[in-house]
Protein backbone atom coordinates (compact mmCIF):
# COMPACT_ATOMS: atom_id res chain seq x y z
CA UNK A 1 0.00 0.00 0.00
CA UNK A 2 1.32 3.29 -1.14
CA UNK A 3 1.92 5.28 2.53
CA UNK A 4 -0.08 8.45 3.34
CA UNK A 5 1.96 10.05 5.58
CA UNK A 6 3.18 13.81 4.15
CA UNK A 7 5.95 14.61 5.91
CA UNK A 8 5.28 17.98 7.07
CA UNK A 9 8.02 21.27 6.64
CA UNK A 10 10.75 21.64 8.58
CA UNK A 11 10.57 22.87 11.96
CA UNK A 12 11.55 23.71 15.24
CA UNK A 13 9.73 22.82 18.08
CA UNK A 14 10.43 24.42 21.68
CA UNK A 15 8.95 22.62 24.57
CA UNK A 16 8.93 24.58 27.90
CA UNK A 17 8.27 21.97 30.41
CA UNK A 18 10.74 19.28 28.44
CA UNK A 19 11.11 17.54 32.19
CA UNK A 20 7.31 17.31 33.16
CA UNK A 21 5.07 14.31 33.38
CA UNK A 22 2.81 15.55 29.91
CA UNK A 23 6.39 15.97 28.11
CA UNK A 24 7.79 12.80 29.09
CA UNK A 25 4.50 10.56 28.32
CA UNK A 26 2.74 12.06 25.63
CA UNK A 27 4.64 15.12 23.72
CA UNK A 28 8.18 13.32 23.31
CA UNK A 29 6.76 9.93 22.77
CA UNK A 30 4.60 11.46 20.27
CA UNK A 31 7.14 13.40 18.01
CA UNK A 32 9.21 9.87 18.11
CA UNK A 33 6.27 7.74 16.72
CA UNK A 34 5.19 10.63 13.89
CA UNK A 35 9.41 10.52 13.59
CA UNK A 36 9.21 6.71 13.61
CA UNK A 37 6.40 7.18 10.55
CA UNK A 38 8.35 9.40 8.53
CA UNK A 39 6.45 12.27 9.11
CA UNK A 40 9.05 14.25 11.18
CA UNK A 41 11.92 15.44 9.01
CA UNK A 42 15.69 14.44 10.56
CA UNK A 43 16.35 18.48 9.83
CA UNK A 44 13.59 19.08 12.49
CA UNK A 45 14.49 20.75 15.49
CA UNK A 46 12.83 19.42 19.08
CA UNK A 47 14.40 21.99 21.61
CA UNK A 48 13.49 21.28 25.41
CA UNK A 49 13.43 23.87 27.88
CA UNK A 50 13.29 23.76 31.26
CA UNK A 51 14.95 24.89 35.20
CA UNK A 52 16.35 22.10 35.71
CA UNK A 53 20.04 21.91 34.80
CA UNK A 54 21.06 19.75 31.69
CA UNK A 55 22.71 19.56 28.65
CA UNK A 56 21.84 18.01 25.11
CA UNK A 57 23.04 14.72 25.78
CA UNK A 58 21.25 14.39 29.20
CA UNK A 59 18.22 15.49 27.62
CA UNK A 60 18.43 12.84 25.36
CA UNK A 61 19.31 10.05 27.85
CA UNK A 62 16.03 11.50 29.82
CA UNK A 63 14.25 11.08 26.54
CA UNK A 64 15.73 7.72 25.51
CA UNK A 65 14.12 6.27 29.03
CA UNK A 66 10.75 8.14 28.03
CA UNK A 67 10.40 6.34 24.95
CA UNK A 68 11.23 2.80 26.24
CA UNK A 69 8.48 3.92 28.67
CA UNK A 70 6.53 4.84 26.55
CA UNK A 71 6.97 3.98 22.91
CA UNK A 72 5.64 0.32 21.99
CA UNK A 73 7.82 -2.23 21.35
CA UNK A 74 7.14 -2.42 17.67
CA UNK A 75 8.41 0.93 17.05
CA UNK A 76 11.67 1.06 19.27
CA UNK A 77 14.52 0.52 16.86
CA UNK A 78 17.81 1.41 17.94
CA UNK A 79 18.71 3.50 14.59
CA UNK A 80 15.14 5.44 14.63
CA UNK A 81 15.90 6.41 18.18
CA UNK A 82 19.25 7.60 17.76
CA UNK A 83 18.23 9.42 14.49
CA UNK A 84 15.26 10.99 16.32
CA UNK A 85 17.61 11.58 19.50
CA UNK A 86 19.97 13.93 16.95
CA UNK A 87 16.96 16.37 16.61
CA UNK A 88 17.08 17.10 20.28
CA UNK A 89 18.59 19.76 22.20
CA UNK A 90 17.90 21.51 25.48
CA UNK A 91 18.01 25.04 27.30
CA UNK A 92 18.20 25.70 30.75
CA UNK A 93 15.54 28.67 31.50
CA UNK A 94 13.69 29.97 34.14
CA UNK A 95 10.49 31.53 32.51
CA UNK A 96 9.99 34.31 35.01
CA UNK A 97 14.36 35.14 34.64
CA UNK A 98 16.26 36.38 32.13
CA UNK A 99 18.81 34.28 31.10
CA UNK A 100 19.19 31.37 28.44
CA UNK A 101 16.73 33.37 26.32
CA UNK A 102 19.68 34.23 23.68
CA UNK A 103 21.19 30.93 23.59
CA UNK A 104 17.05 29.82 22.58
CA UNK A 105 17.12 32.43 20.03
CA UNK A 106 20.78 31.19 18.32
CA UNK A 107 19.09 27.49 18.05
CA UNK A 108 15.69 28.36 16.50
CA UNK A 109 15.91 28.79 13.25
CA UNK A 110 13.87 32.08 11.73
CA UNK A 111 13.27 31.12 8.25
CA UNK A 112 11.63 27.75 9.45
CA UNK A 113 7.84 26.44 10.85
CA UNK A 114 7.89 27.41 14.96
CA UNK A 115 6.27 25.86 16.95
CA UNK A 116 6.35 26.97 21.20
CA UNK A 117 4.88 24.37 23.05
CA UNK A 118 3.95 25.78 26.83
CA UNK A 119 3.90 22.57 28.93
CA UNK A 120 3.92 24.32 31.71
CA UNK A 121 1.51 25.82 34.50
CA UNK A 122 -0.84 28.93 33.42
CA UNK A 123 0.83 30.87 35.74
CA UNK A 124 3.68 30.90 33.42
CA UNK A 125 2.34 31.91 30.01
CA UNK A 126 2.24 35.14 30.59
CA UNK A 127 6.36 35.35 31.28
CA UNK A 128 6.86 32.94 28.34
CA UNK A 129 4.38 34.76 25.80
CA UNK A 130 6.67 38.19 26.99
CA UNK A 131 9.95 37.02 26.59
CA UNK A 132 10.04 35.29 23.72
CA UNK A 133 8.63 38.72 22.19
CA UNK A 134 10.91 40.56 23.77
CA UNK A 135 14.33 38.64 22.87
CA UNK A 136 12.41 38.62 19.30
CA UNK A 137 12.11 34.59 19.33
CA UNK A 138 9.17 34.04 18.07
CA UNK A 139 8.47 35.24 14.37
CA UNK A 140 4.95 36.60 13.39
CA UNK A 141 3.46 33.26 12.63
CA UNK A 142 5.27 31.22 15.37
CA UNK A 143 2.43 28.93 16.82
CA UNK A 144 1.83 29.07 20.38
CA UNK A 145 0.57 25.75 21.93
CA UNK A 146 -0.98 25.78 25.19
CA UNK A 147 -2.57 22.77 27.27
CA UNK A 148 -5.94 22.67 29.17
CA UNK A 149 -6.59 23.77 31.86
CA UNK A 150 -7.62 26.84 30.19
CA UNK A 151 -8.82 28.88 33.24
CA UNK A 152 -10.65 27.82 36.31
CA UNK A 153 -13.66 30.29 35.06
CA UNK A 154 -14.90 32.96 32.51
CA UNK A 155 -12.70 35.42 34.44
CA UNK A 156 -9.54 33.29 34.05
CA UNK A 157 -10.14 32.04 30.82
CA UNK A 158 -10.06 35.78 29.65
CA UNK A 159 -6.89 36.79 31.34
CA UNK A 160 -4.90 33.78 29.79
CA UNK A 161 -6.43 35.06 26.49
CA UNK A 162 -5.54 38.58 27.16
CA UNK A 163 -2.47 37.52 28.02
CA UNK A 164 -1.47 35.33 25.43
CA UNK A 165 -3.52 38.24 22.66
CA UNK A 166 -0.47 40.88 23.79
CA UNK A 167 1.64 39.26 21.71
CA UNK A 168 -0.02 36.88 19.60
CA UNK A 169 -2.93 36.50 17.22
CA UNK A 170 -5.57 34.55 17.68
CA UNK A 171 -4.24 32.08 14.17
CA UNK A 172 -1.33 31.63 16.28
CA UNK A 173 -2.84 30.34 18.95
CA UNK A 174 -3.51 25.97 19.72
CA UNK A 175 -5.45 25.44 22.27
CA UNK A 176 -5.07 22.03 23.27
CA UNK A 177 -7.99 19.44 23.86
CA UNK A 178 -6.57 16.20 23.19
CA UNK A 179 -10.37 14.49 22.40
CA UNK A 180 -10.64 16.67 19.46
CA UNK A 181 -7.45 14.98 18.23
CA UNK A 182 -8.70 11.27 18.71
CA UNK A 183 -9.57 9.55 15.52
CA UNK A 184 -13.14 8.88 15.96
CA UNK A 185 -13.62 12.39 17.17
CA UNK A 186 -13.15 13.63 13.66
CA UNK A 187 -15.06 10.80 12.63
CA UNK A 188 -17.92 12.15 13.94
CA UNK A 189 -17.59 15.08 11.05
CA UNK A 190 -16.79 12.41 8.74
CA UNK A 191 -19.77 10.41 9.24
CA UNK A 192 -21.97 13.33 10.08
CA UNK A 193 -21.39 15.58 6.59
CA UNK A 194 -19.59 13.03 3.84
CA UNK A 195 -22.78 10.73 4.01
CA UNK A 196 -26.69 11.45 2.86
CA UNK A 197 -27.87 8.87 5.57
CA UNK A 198 -27.64 10.14 9.22
CA UNK A 199 -27.95 13.66 8.70
CA UNK A 200 -31.85 13.98 7.54
CA UNK A 201 -32.66 12.34 10.82
CA UNK A 202 -30.23 14.01 12.75
CA UNK A 203 -32.65 16.49 14.59
CA UNK A 204 -35.29 16.71 16.70
CA UNK A 205 -37.89 15.15 14.85
CA UNK A 206 -36.48 11.83 14.78
CA UNK A 207 -33.61 11.76 17.21
CA UNK A 208 -35.24 10.83 20.75
CA UNK A 209 -31.98 12.14 22.59
CA UNK A 210 -28.11 11.85 22.82
CA UNK A 211 -25.78 10.17 26.10
CA UNK A 212 -22.44 11.47 25.96
CA UNK A 213 -20.29 9.19 28.63
CA UNK A 214 -17.09 9.75 29.46
CA UNK A 215 -15.90 6.53 32.46
CA UNK A 216 -12.99 6.16 33.52
CA UNK A 217 -11.56 3.62 36.47
CA UNK A 218 -9.19 5.19 38.11
CA UNK A 219 -9.57 8.03 40.78
CA UNK A 220 -8.17 11.16 41.13
CA UNK A 221 -4.79 9.25 42.75
CA UNK A 222 -1.68 11.32 43.02
CA UNK A 223 -2.99 14.53 41.40
CA UNK A 224 -5.83 14.61 44.26
CA UNK A 225 -4.77 18.00 45.87
CA UNK A 226 -5.31 19.58 42.20
CA UNK A 227 -8.41 17.05 41.44
CA UNK A 228 -9.84 18.46 44.41
CA UNK A 229 -9.91 22.33 43.45
CA UNK A 230 -11.40 21.34 40.15
CA UNK A 231 -13.81 18.81 39.81
CA UNK A 232 -15.38 17.11 36.90
CA UNK A 233 -17.32 20.13 35.37
CA UNK A 234 -14.38 22.01 35.24
CA UNK A 235 -11.81 19.29 34.81
CA UNK A 236 -13.73 17.25 31.93
CA UNK A 237 -17.66 18.77 31.36
CA UNK A 238 -16.12 22.31 30.18
CA UNK A 239 -13.97 20.86 27.68
CA UNK A 240 -14.16 17.17 26.52
CA UNK A 241 -17.45 16.40 26.55
CA UNK A 242 -19.03 20.26 25.77
CA UNK A 243 -16.72 19.75 22.52
CA UNK A 244 -18.28 16.70 22.01
CA UNK A 245 -21.88 17.85 22.09
CA UNK A 246 -20.38 20.37 19.99
CA UNK A 247 -19.62 18.34 17.50
CA UNK A 248 -22.79 15.96 17.41
CA UNK A 249 -25.02 18.81 17.53
CA UNK A 250 -24.11 21.53 15.17
CA UNK A 251 -24.85 22.55 11.77
CA UNK A 252 -22.96 21.23 8.50
CA UNK A 253 -20.14 24.31 8.82
CA UNK A 254 -19.48 25.52 5.23
CA UNK A 255 -16.18 24.08 4.33
CA UNK A 256 -14.26 21.86 6.50
CA UNK A 257 -12.03 24.63 7.41
CA UNK A 258 -10.99 25.80 11.01
CA UNK A 259 -13.18 29.08 11.18
CA UNK A 260 -16.07 27.79 9.41
CA UNK A 261 -16.05 24.55 12.00
CA UNK A 262 -15.30 26.51 14.81
CA UNK A 263 -18.34 28.59 14.11
CA UNK A 264 -20.58 26.23 14.05
CA UNK A 265 -19.30 24.91 17.56
CA UNK A 266 -19.47 28.04 19.01
CA UNK A 267 -23.10 28.76 17.85
CA UNK A 268 -24.03 25.24 19.90
CA UNK A 269 -22.33 26.87 23.28
CA UNK A 270 -23.81 29.95 22.97
CA UNK A 271 -27.61 27.88 22.23
CA UNK A 272 -27.18 25.91 25.10
CA UNK A 273 -29.95 26.92 27.72
CA UNK A 274 -28.79 27.11 31.44
CA UNK A 275 -29.42 24.09 33.65
CA UNK A 276 -31.55 24.50 36.47
CA UNK A 277 -31.02 22.20 39.79
CA UNK A 278 -32.96 19.24 38.82
CA UNK A 279 -30.77 18.83 35.49
CA UNK A 280 -27.78 17.81 37.51
CA UNK A 281 -26.43 15.09 39.53
CA UNK A 282 -23.07 15.30 41.16
CA UNK A 283 -20.95 12.19 42.88
CA UNK A 284 -17.90 11.60 45.18
CA UNK A 285 -17.05 7.73 44.86
CA UNK A 286 -16.59 5.85 48.14
CA UNK A 287 -14.48 2.65 49.41
CA UNK A 288 -15.18 -0.13 50.25
CA UNK A 289 -12.84 -1.50 47.13
CA UNK A 290 -10.61 1.28 47.70
CA UNK A 291 -9.77 4.76 48.94
CA UNK A 292 -12.66 7.07 48.86
CA UNK A 293 -12.75 10.25 46.67
CA UNK A 294 -11.89 12.86 49.68
CA UNK A 295 -9.00 10.42 51.17
CA UNK A 296 -7.18 10.35 47.99
CA UNK A 297 -8.45 14.37 47.77
CA UNK A 298 -6.86 14.45 51.10
CA UNK A 299 -9.60 16.53 52.53
CA UNK A 300 -12.64 14.75 54.49
CA UNK A 301 -14.87 18.11 54.28
CA UNK A 302 -14.35 18.34 50.00
CA UNK A 303 -17.43 18.91 48.42
CA UNK A 304 -15.77 18.60 45.08
CA UNK A 305 -17.43 16.32 42.34
CA UNK A 306 -15.65 13.27 40.92
CA UNK A 307 -19.10 12.39 38.80
CA UNK A 308 -21.26 14.26 36.87
CA UNK A 309 -24.43 13.76 34.95
CA UNK A 310 -26.23 16.66 33.30
CA UNK A 311 -29.65 17.26 31.01
CA UNK A 312 -28.66 20.03 28.76
CA UNK A 313 -30.82 21.59 25.89
CA UNK A 314 -29.31 23.37 22.83
CA UNK A 315 -32.29 26.31 22.04
CA UNK A 316 -31.98 25.80 18.26
CA UNK A 317 -35.05 24.69 15.07
CA UNK A 318 -32.94 21.63 15.25
CA UNK A 319 -32.73 20.36 18.63
CA UNK A 320 -35.58 21.47 20.40
CA UNK A 321 -37.32 19.75 22.92
CA UNK A 322 -33.96 16.69 22.60
CA UNK A 323 -32.45 16.34 25.78
CA UNK A 324 -28.62 15.70 25.55
CA UNK A 325 -27.38 13.52 28.53
CA UNK A 326 -24.00 14.04 29.78
CA UNK A 327 -22.07 12.18 32.14
CA UNK A 328 -18.13 11.59 33.14
CA UNK A 329 -16.58 10.46 36.32
CA UNK A 330 -13.77 8.32 38.43
CA UNK A 331 -13.79 4.93 39.78
CA UNK A 332 -16.44 4.03 37.30
CA UNK A 333 -17.26 -0.07 36.49
CA UNK A 334 -15.35 0.25 32.80
CA UNK A 335 -12.97 2.71 30.74
CA UNK A 336 -15.45 3.83 28.25
CA UNK A 337 -16.03 7.11 26.02
CA UNK A 338 -19.06 7.27 23.58
CA UNK A 339 -21.60 8.81 22.51
CA UNK A 340 -25.23 7.11 21.72
CA UNK A 341 -27.42 8.93 19.21
CA UNK A 342 -31.26 7.20 20.31
CA UNK A 343 -33.06 7.77 17.35
CA UNK A 344 -37.33 7.46 17.64
CA UNK A 345 -40.29 5.06 17.44
CA UNK A 346 -41.41 4.41 13.88
CA UNK A 347 -44.56 6.58 13.58
CA UNK A 348 -47.00 3.51 13.57
CA UNK A 349 -46.09 -0.35 14.01
CA UNK A 350 -47.48 -2.58 11.61
CA UNK A 351 -46.41 -5.75 13.40
CA UNK A 352 -48.95 -7.04 15.93
CA UNK A 353 -46.42 -7.64 18.44
CA UNK A 354 -44.79 -4.44 19.49
CA UNK A 355 -43.00 -5.31 22.50
CA UNK A 356 -39.75 -7.02 21.35
CA UNK A 357 -38.95 -3.46 18.99
CA UNK A 358 -35.87 -1.41 20.47
CA UNK A 359 -34.43 2.06 19.68
CA UNK A 360 -32.55 2.23 16.35
CA UNK A 361 -29.50 3.80 18.04
CA UNK A 362 -25.86 5.05 16.88
CA UNK A 363 -23.30 4.35 18.92
CA UNK A 364 -19.65 5.96 18.61
CA UNK A 365 -17.33 4.03 20.62
CA UNK A 366 -14.08 7.04 21.12
CA UNK A 367 -12.39 4.12 23.41
CA UNK A 368 -11.50 1.59 24.12
CA UNK A 369 -11.98 -0.25 20.37
CA UNK A 370 -12.57 2.98 18.96
CA UNK A 371 -15.45 2.46 15.97
CA UNK A 372 -19.42 2.98 15.38
CA UNK A 373 -21.93 0.14 15.97
CA UNK A 374 -25.75 1.15 14.70
CA UNK A 375 -28.39 -1.07 16.27
CA UNK A 376 -31.67 -1.74 13.98
CA UNK A 377 -34.53 -3.68 14.03
CA UNK A 378 -34.76 -6.87 11.33
CA UNK A 379 -36.58 -10.26 11.86
CA UNK A 380 -35.82 -13.12 14.13
CA UNK A 381 -34.65 -16.09 12.08
CA UNK A 382 -36.12 -19.17 11.75
CA UNK A 383 -40.02 -20.29 12.51
CA UNK A 384 -42.01 -18.75 14.58
CA UNK A 385 -43.53 -16.22 12.87
CA UNK A 386 -42.72 -11.96 12.74
CA UNK A 387 -40.80 -11.68 15.55
CA UNK A 388 -38.20 -8.55 15.90
CA UNK A 389 -34.84 -8.92 17.46
CA UNK A 390 -32.09 -5.78 17.44
CA UNK A 391 -28.98 -6.71 15.89
CA UNK A 392 -26.08 -4.65 15.69
CA UNK A 393 -24.42 -3.39 12.65
CA UNK A 394 -21.12 -3.17 14.12
CA UNK A 395 -17.44 -1.57 12.79
CA UNK A 396 -14.33 -1.50 14.59
CA UNK A 397 -12.12 0.95 12.71
CA UNK A 398 -9.39 -1.49 13.14
CA UNK A 399 -11.00 -4.45 11.81
CA UNK A 400 -12.79 -2.12 9.37
CA UNK A 401 -9.30 -0.34 8.21
CA UNK A 402 -7.01 -3.36 8.28
CA UNK A 403 -3.53 -2.67 9.26
CA UNK A 404 -3.75 1.54 8.99
CA UNK A 405 -6.73 1.32 11.19
CA UNK A 406 -4.97 -0.49 13.99
CA UNK A 407 -1.99 1.83 13.93
CA UNK A 408 -3.55 5.58 14.12
CA UNK A 409 -1.95 8.02 15.29
CA UNK A 410 -3.04 9.04 18.79
CA UNK A 411 -4.22 12.15 19.53
CA UNK A 412 -1.06 14.09 20.16
CA UNK A 413 0.73 13.02 17.36
CA UNK A 414 -2.01 14.31 15.12
CA UNK A 415 -2.67 17.33 17.20
CA UNK A 416 1.28 18.33 16.95
CA UNK A 417 1.41 17.37 13.25
CA UNK A 418 -1.46 20.21 12.70
CA UNK A 419 0.31 22.70 14.79
CA UNK A 420 3.33 22.32 12.27
CA UNK A 421 0.89 22.84 9.44
CA UNK A 422 -1.16 25.56 10.49
CA UNK A 423 -4.52 23.99 10.44
CA UNK A 424 -6.31 24.83 13.95
CA UNK A 425 -9.61 23.00 13.31
CA UNK A 426 -8.97 20.13 15.84
CA UNK A 427 -7.55 23.39 18.52
CA UNK A 428 -9.90 25.56 20.68
CA UNK A 429 -10.85 28.95 19.55
CA UNK A 430 -10.78 31.71 22.40
CA UNK A 431 -14.33 32.68 22.20
CA UNK A 432 -15.16 29.07 22.23
CA UNK A 433 -13.54 28.28 25.60
CA UNK A 434 -14.90 31.68 26.88
CA UNK A 435 -18.35 30.62 26.15
CA UNK A 436 -18.60 27.65 27.58
CA UNK A 437 -17.02 29.03 30.92
CA UNK A 438 -20.01 31.44 30.50
CA UNK A 439 -22.45 28.51 30.56
CA UNK A 440 -20.60 26.22 33.50
CA UNK A 441 -19.62 29.29 35.60
CA UNK A 442 -23.47 29.85 37.10
CA UNK A 443 -24.25 25.97 37.12
CA UNK A 444 -20.14 25.89 39.72
CA UNK A 445 -21.56 29.19 41.38
CA UNK A 446 -25.00 27.82 42.00
CA UNK A 447 -23.95 24.22 43.49
CA UNK A 448 -20.65 26.18 45.57
CA UNK A 449 -23.71 28.61 47.01
CA UNK A 450 -25.86 25.58 48.02
CA UNK A 451 -22.89 24.30 49.51
CA UNK A 452 -24.64 20.77 48.61
CA UNK A 453 -22.04 17.38 49.23
CA UNK A 454 -22.19 15.27 46.11
CA UNK A 455 -24.13 12.33 46.18
CA UNK A 456 -21.66 9.22 47.32
CA UNK A 457 -21.52 6.36 44.69
CA UNK A 458 -19.85 3.08 45.13
CA UNK A 459 -15.92 3.00 43.29
CA UNK A 460 -17.12 0.21 40.41
CA UNK A 461 -20.41 1.46 40.39
CA UNK A 462 -22.28 2.80 37.17
CA UNK A 463 -22.37 6.47 39.64
CA UNK A 464 -24.79 7.68 41.81
CA UNK A 465 -28.30 6.57 42.41
CA UNK A 466 -29.92 9.99 41.67
CA UNK A 467 -27.85 9.85 37.78
CA UNK A 468 -29.74 6.74 36.98
CA UNK A 469 -33.19 8.49 38.39
CA UNK A 470 -32.32 11.81 36.18
CA UNK A 471 -32.79 9.50 33.04
CA UNK A 472 -35.93 7.45 34.55
CA UNK A 473 -38.15 10.53 35.61
CA UNK A 474 -37.82 11.07 31.72
CA UNK A 475 -38.81 7.51 30.54
CA UNK A 476 -35.32 6.77 29.77
CA UNK A 477 -32.17 5.05 31.07
CA UNK A 478 -28.40 5.16 30.50
CA UNK A 479 -26.52 2.86 28.53
CA UNK A 480 -24.83 0.51 30.60
CA UNK A 481 -21.16 1.37 31.17
CA UNK A 482 -18.63 -1.94 29.74
CA UNK A 483 -15.93 -1.80 28.18
N1 LIG B 1 0.44 15.64 32.71
C1 LIG B 1 -0.66 15.53 32.01
O1 LIG B 1 -1.13 14.43 31.69
C2 LIG B 1 -1.40 16.77 31.57
C3 LIG B 1 -2.60 16.60 30.89
C4 LIG B 1 -3.28 17.73 30.43
C5 LIG B 1 -2.75 18.98 30.66
N2 LIG B 1 -1.58 19.13 31.37
C6 LIG B 1 -1.07 20.48 31.56
O2 LIG B 1 0.22 20.57 30.97
C7 LIG B 1 1.07 21.43 31.72
C8 LIG B 1 2.31 20.63 32.16
O3 LIG B 1 1.89 19.56 32.96
P1 LIG B 1 2.87 18.47 33.58
O4 LIG B 1 2.02 17.41 34.14
O5 LIG B 1 3.92 18.10 32.61
O6 LIG B 1 3.52 19.29 34.79
P2 LIG B 1 4.85 18.95 35.58
O7 LIG B 1 5.17 17.50 35.53
O8 LIG B 1 4.72 19.62 36.90
O9 LIG B 1 5.95 19.70 34.72
C9 LIG B 1 6.10 21.08 34.71
C10 LIG B 1 7.26 21.45 33.83
O10 LIG B 1 7.42 22.86 33.89
C11 LIG B 1 8.78 23.15 34.19
N3 LIG B 1 8.80 24.41 34.93
C12 LIG B 1 8.20 24.68 36.11
N4 LIG B 1 8.45 25.96 36.48
C13 LIG B 1 9.21 26.49 35.49
C14 LIG B 1 9.77 27.76 35.28
N5 LIG B 1 9.63 28.76 36.16
N6 LIG B 1 10.47 27.97 34.15
C15 LIG B 1 10.66 26.99 33.25
N7 LIG B 1 10.14 25.76 33.40
C16 LIG B 1 9.42 25.52 34.50
C17 LIG B 1 9.24 21.97 35.00
O11 LIG B 1 10.61 21.75 34.93
P3 LIG B 1 11.69 22.32 35.96
O12 LIG B 1 11.21 22.03 37.32
O13 LIG B 1 12.94 21.63 35.54
O14 LIG B 1 11.75 23.78 35.68
C18 LIG B 1 8.57 20.83 34.26
O15 LIG B 1 9.32 20.52 33.11
C19 LIG B 1 0.23 21.93 32.88
O16 LIG B 1 -0.38 23.15 32.51
C20 LIG B 1 -0.85 20.85 33.02
O17 LIG B 1 -2.04 21.35 33.58
C21 LIG B 1 -0.89 18.04 31.81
Amino acid sequence: MVSRVIPVDPFDLVIFGATGDLARRKILPSLYRRFFGGQVPDEARIIGVARTELNDEQFREQVAEALKEFVDESKQSAEQIAAFLRCLHYVTIDATGETGWETLKALVRPDLVQAFYFSVAPELFGALADRLHNYGIAQADARIVVEKPFGRDLVSARALNDTLAAHFTESQIYRIDHYLGKETVQNLMAVRFANILFEPLWNAQYVDHVQITVAETVGVGGRGAYYDTSGAMRDMVQNHLMQLLCLIAMEPPYHFDPSAVRDEKLKVIRALDPLGPEDIVRGQYVGPNGASYRDDAGNPDSRTESYVALRCHVANWRWKGIPFYLRTGKKLRARTSEIAVVFKEPPHSIFDDATDWRENMLVIRLQPNEGMNLKMMIKEPGPGGMRLVQVPLDMSFADALGEEGADMPDAYERLIMDVIRGNQTLFMRGDEVEAAWAWTDPIIAGWEAAKTRPQPYDAGSSGPEDALMLMHRDGRRWREIRE
